[in-house]
This record gives structure tokens, C-alpha cells and sequence, in this order.
């Protein structure tokens, strides 16, 4: 891999103009509402996160991944867009996204947005068009629609359920039903549609344009579906294989087609754009199509983040990933906690999860994170060893806002003051995704300990002060410094992508990398002895020999 810097004849720092910068970055994701509240009206916002950039430049990020900042009436956090191609009043103004772009691009940091090309909002310009037309039309045809069963259409045309709980057919008045694999608030566009296929295209070079250097691609795995006129019920869809390309609604072949068409787009620039896909295929084999160069580039694995804290877990998922990432050419990705998950300091700090999915322990968050008891040091010791050793291997490494801080999850929040769409669909049943979206503690006290001048959008737990950037910022062993040493090492120290396994005890996992970069995870909890080399880095306290639930990095 060739690295070119441009010479800089004033004082920002040199751009990385390599095509491959993503292929090993560190990609930070902010959720932008509750990064920084920079007006004080209690929501993040795109000024917010400029004034933070030399925090992300210190912790050492390659690019930041934002969550979407589009206009919503956030039925979904953001993931029912409005509009594609601006930003949400609350959220700020293009002039403001300008700047931010300005801002990380002045500090080295490039930036990858998310796209949601599934569904819109139901507020989206052409979804009010599709409501106010008849059946048939032209602007029905850009979403799914169909006639429901009965004599007057009163039956939904299948028993489908969406992912968030309830029906996926909603009624529209006249007869006829519309798709939506989330809310009701998300319906799901029709990529048989050209002008749909269009749009969408324009939407990728209008953030080109404005200087954005990738896409993380939302439910990249559904666009492509096949309805028959008879449709199935939700049994026979269950029943369907998703091995084939050939499943009805998830990752059909054809939906490589599109990619392609976008990948096309990637090109026109220089360097080309990028994409990560989120898909959920199975099995795992099928992830490189969208991973492939002719198609997204790279596509996440979540296979750590539904992993025990477990060595030979570890080591399975890792020879795995990396043999995937090989045959489609691309390099992989790691990822523990996002803005969809439990976050792994709590779930490593909880018995291993019966639920599933694992990543999301249903039983725990239900019982406002009471039943089972959290060990939360032991959990964000775990989380600690398990991220020091992630950030030593190929690929890239995704990280979550606030994962740097050692964040738990914050499962007290209540009732009245949820916002998941999850929540409101299944009462009882599920509590949704809002613990890991509470607002960023900044300083160690005030209104929302520094993320804005108003109390936060979510409630923020009074040990959130603890925890905060000002309480960790000049204590050497705080998670905020760890991540900071680490991410500076890992750039200096960072090789081309193979990697070696070291002979170890079944507790420990011991990798090299080409350039004599090690790093060793004691999985147990009694202490081994410490390889040799120069120790460069540990997630604790190590002193000659390696201690339980602890990584080391050395240098031989
Ligand atoms: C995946 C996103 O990560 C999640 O937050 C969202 O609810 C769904 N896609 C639907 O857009
Ligand atoms: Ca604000």
C-alpha cells in the first residue's frame, strides 16, 4: 500500500490521499444527538461535534462515522429520514456540516456518513405524495404497496411482523397497504423503481460533493425484494433459506446491482468514496458480495460484539473473519458497541447471555439493570483487555462514542422518558436501545455534566460525572488514556494484514503481527506468565507477569 501526503504550505496537518486509508482505520461513531449540544437546547448537534475535534484529533481516530443527521421526526432515532440531502434544523444547517467537514478534514479526520436507502420517513416528500395519490400511481410506485385481503381490503395482505414488534402492513384508507419492515414510520421504498434508484445516486454525489469520504450503509442487505402476487405468511418467510439469494425480502442477489451502480459513483472521485455495509446475512460466507471492491468495499462483521469473553470464541471469529476478508479482497471489520447494542463494558460485567441476541440481554434491561447484578469493574476490566486486543488486529476497528470513557450501560432510565421505537411496540416486552444513547458526560459536574447548557434529550445518570472526559483526561490508568495510548501506538505500530498465532495456554490468545507488534489476552483469572519482549501498552497493572482478564502489548 502506497501512502501519498500532500505537502502542506501552511499549518494543517497532511491529508491521507491513499485509496486505502479505510482498510485499517479507526472509525469513532457519533451519534449525533447526544455527542455535544452546542446551542443548548438539550440535543446534539453538527456545531457540537466541531468544537469537539480536537478532542476526536487527541484520541486519535482516522475518521469519524456520523449517525444520521438528516431531517427526521425521529420515529427512529434518525433512521426515518425526511430528507436525504440536508440537515435537521435541530441538528444545525449545511453551512454548519460544511464547517464540520472543514473542521475534521483540517484535523487529518475523514469523515463517513450514514445513508438509510431501505425506508424513508413517512414525512419524506414522496411518501405524502404516494398517501395523496390513488392506487397505481406513479408516487405509490416509489414504496410498497398493496391490496389488502378481504372483501374491502380491511385485512392486511400478510400476517408480517416488522423488526420493532407489531404488524408490517399498515393501512392506508383506501383498500391498500404499505410495507415497512421497521416502524410505521419507516416505509420501505421500491428499488424497482427507477426514480427511487435515481434519487439515491444523487443523494451519494451531493455528500461527495460537500467533501464526505464514505457511506456506512443502513439495512444494506434488504433493498432487493421479490413479492410475489400471492404473498407468504410470516411462517413461510421465516421457513425461507437465506442461503440461496433467493430469500424474498433479505439479501437477494440482485441487490448487487445496485452496489454496483454505486460503486460506479465511489469512482468518479478521488480518492474513491467508501461504504461499509450493514448486513445481517447468513451464513457469514455470503458477506463478502457486499464487502467485494466491484460492489459496497466493506461490510461489518458483528461477530465480536455477539461473542462471551471467551478465548477460543475469540480465535474461531478472528481466523474466520480474516479468511472471509481475504477471499473478497477487503479487510475486515471489529466492532463491540454501537448505538443498536447493549454496551460491552455492562454486557462483560453480566453472565453470559441465555437471551438472544446476545449483544442485547433483554431479561437484564427489562429489569431496569437490576436482576442480574452487574460486576461492573469486572466488566469494564474485560471490556478493557478485549478492546486493547482488537485494536492489534487487521482490519479496521469501529468504535462507539463513549466507549472511550469506559461507559456503561445506563438501564435506569424511565419510562416517560423513552425515546426507542422499540419501546413503544412491544410495552413489557422489550425496553429498547436508549441506554447507550444517553449523552456524553463531558465535565465532571453540571446541568448535563458539559454536554450542553440544558439537561439532556435523555437522562444522565449521576455517576455519569465519574466517568466523565474532565475526570479521566490526566489520570494515567483512566479508559479515556488507554484508548488514547492505544489508538497513537496502533497508527505508529500498525503492519499490512497478516497475522501469526503464538504458541499459548487454552486462557490466553497470542498474536504477532508482521513487524514484531504482539499482543496477548489472558481470558482467565489467575495470572500467566508474561511473554517476553518490550511491553508497550496493558489494559492493567502488569508486573512481570501477565494478570487475569488483562492484554499486553510488546514489541520483539
Ligand atoms: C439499523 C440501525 O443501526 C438501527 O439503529 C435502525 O433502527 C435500523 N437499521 C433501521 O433503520
Ligand atoms: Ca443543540
Amino acid at each position: 500500500m502506497t501512502e501519498l501526503l500532500t505537502s502542506t504550505t501552511d499549518a494543517t496537518p497532511p491529508q491521507r490521499l491513499d485509496a486505502d486509508w479505510w482498510r485499517q482505520a479507526t472509525v469513532y461513531q457519533i451519534y449525533p444527538r447526544s455527542f455535544a449540544d452546542a446551542n443548548g437546547d438539550g440535543i446534539g448537534d453538527l456545531p457540537g461535534i466541531t468544537s469537539r475535534v480536537d478532542y476526536l484529533a487527541r484520541l486519535g481516530v482516522d475518521a469519524v462515522w456520523l449517525s444520521p443527521f438528516y431531517p427526521s421526526e425521529l420515529a427512529d432515532g434518525g433512521y426515518d429520514v425526511a430528507d436525504y440531502r440536508n440537515v435537521d434544523p435541530r441538528l444545525g444547517t449545511l453551512a454548519d456540516f460544511d464547517a464540520m467537514v472543514a473542521a475534521l478534514h483540517g484535523a487529518g479526520i475523514k469523515l463517513i456518513v450514514d445513508i438509510v436507502p431501505n425506508h424513508s420517513s413517512d414525512q419524506h416528500e414522496w411518501f405524502k405524495e404516494a398517501l395523496a395519490a390513488p392506487k397505481g400511481s406513479p408516487e405509490r410506485d416509489r414504496y410498497v404497496f398493496r391490496d389488502g385481503l378481504g372483501e374491502h381490503g380491511e385485512l392486511p395482505p400478510a400476517d408480517w411482523k416488522c423488526m420493532f414488534g407489531g404488524p408490517a402492513w399498515d393501512p392506508v384508507g383506501d383498500g391498500q397497504w404499505y410495507l415497512h419492515l421497521f416502524a410505521p414510520e419507516q416505509p420501505d421504498f421500491n428499488w424497482h423503481n427507477e426514480e427511487v434508484r435515481a434519487d439515491f445516486l444523487k443523494t451519494l454525489r451531493f455528500w461527495s460533493d460537500r467533501g464526505v469520504d464514505g457511506f456506512r450503509v443502513d439495512v444494506a442487505h434488504a433493498l432487493a425484494k421479490d413479492l410475489p402476487e400471492n404473498l407468504p405468511s410470516e411462517a413461510e418467510l421465516a421457513a425461507m433459506d437465506t442461503a440461496t439469494g433467493t430469500h424474498l425480502l433479505w439479501d437477494r442477489d440482485e441487490v448487487h446491482e445496485i452496489y454496483a451502480g454505486w460503486r460506479e459513483v465511489f469512482d468518479e472521485y478521488d480518492p474513491p468514496r467508501i461504504a461499509v455495509a450493514e448486513a445481517w446475512v447468513n451464513p457469514p460466507s455470503r458477506r463478502a458480495r457486499y464487502a467485494s471492491a466491484s460492489g459496497l468495499g466493506q461490510a461489518f462483521n458483528f461477530d465480536l460484539l455477539e461473542a462471551d469473553f471467551d478465548p477460543e470464541a475469540y480465535r474461531r471469529i478472528i481466523v474466520d473473519n480474516l479468511d472471509q476478508a481475504a477471499a473478497s479482497g477487503s479487510s475486515t471489520t471489529w466492532v463491540f458497541s454501537n448505538h443498536d447494542v447493549v454496551r460491552h463494558a455492562t454486557r462483560y460485567g453480566l453472565p453470559p447471555n441465555g437471551d438472544r441476541p446476545r449483544h442485547y440481554n433483554r431479561t437484564w434491561l427489562l429489569s431496569g439493570g437490576t436482576e442480574p447484578v452487574v460486576d461492573t469493574e469486572a466488566g469494564l476490566r474485560r471490556a478493557r483487555a478485549a478492546t486493547l486486543f482488537m485494536l492489534a488486529l487487521p482490519g479496521s476497528a469501529y468504535l462507539y462514542q463513549g466507549e472511550e470513557l469506559g461507559l456503561s450501560e445506563v438501564a435506569d432510565i424511565p419510562d416517560a422518558a423513552r425515546q426507542d421505537p422499540t419501546f413503544f411496540r412491544s410495552p413489557g416486552v422489550d425496553v429498547g436501545r436508549d441506554g447507550c444513547r444517553v449523552p456524553l458526560p463531558w465535565t465532571a459536574t453540571g446541568r448535563s455534566f458539559g454536554f450542553g447548557d440544558a439537561k439532556a434529550h435523555l437522562p444522565q445518570p449521576e455517576w455519569f460525572g465519574a466517568a466523565s472526559v474532565e475526570a479521566q483526561s490526566d489520570d494515567p490508568a483512566s479508559t479515556l488514556n488507554l484508548y488514547r495510548d492505544a489508538l497513537a501506538l496502533r497508527r505508529e505500530l500498525q503492519a499490512d494484514e497478516s497475522l501469526t498465532w503464538a504458541p499459548s495456554e487454552p486462557q490466553v490468545l497470542h498474536l504477532r503481527r508482521a513487524n514484531g507488534w504482539e499482543a496477548v489476552a489472558n481470558f482467565g483469572s489467575t495470572a500467566v506468565p508474561l511473554p517476553a519482549g518490550e511491553v508497550l501498552l496493558a489494559s492493567g497493572p502488569v508486573d512481570g507477569e501477565l494478570p487475569g482478564e488483562t492484554t499486553v502489548w510488546l514489541r520483539n
